[in-house]
């Protein structure tokens, strides 16, 4: 990895510390760097009402634009898990609205495990603005 990918996976790795996950109890930390360069982070916030909980991605998605940044060239998500967790899906359509299809996520475990894979690859054939275009 670069380092700018361990900088990403280690921001990721700190904001997972603070997850609010009592009912999974799976701490999730996501991080994104904006066009920037700057980089911004987010955890999983459960809910009581289960569906109310919201994913790391979308946290760390949006500090980014709260921030201001309406693009990502880079994301690190990480959990301590087996293997490393992909994205929800709805996570996935969320990436793509500010990602571009090369955009790398990498996807790591606590225990070192790495994954790379872009967000064309999470999200093959993805609803697009174009699609609603009649013209
Ligand atoms: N979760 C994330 O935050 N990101 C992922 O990529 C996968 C799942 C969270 C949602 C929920 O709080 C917990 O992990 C278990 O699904």
């Amino acid at each position: 990895m670069s380092a700018s990918e361990t900088d990403l996976v280690t921001a990721a790795a700190v904001v997972r510390e603070n997850a609010h996950a009592p009912y999974s109890r799976f701490k999730v930390g996501a991080a994104v760097r904006g066009r920037s360069g700057k980089v911004y982070v987010g955890c999983n916030v459960e809910n009581v009402a289960y569906p109310e909980g919201t994913c790391a991605e979308a946290g760390a998605i949006a500090a980014m634009v709260a921030a201001g940044e309406r693009e990502l060239l880079e994301v690190a998500v990480i959990a301590d898990s087996p293997q490393p967790v992909p994205p929800c899906g709805g996570c996935r359509q969320k990436l793509a609205e500010f990602g571009n299809g090369d955009v790398q996520v990498i996807l790591a475990t606590t225990d070192g495990k790495r994954l790379s894979t872009t967000i064309a690859e999470l999200l093959p054939g993805s609803f697009t603005a174009a699609h609603m275009d009649r013209a």
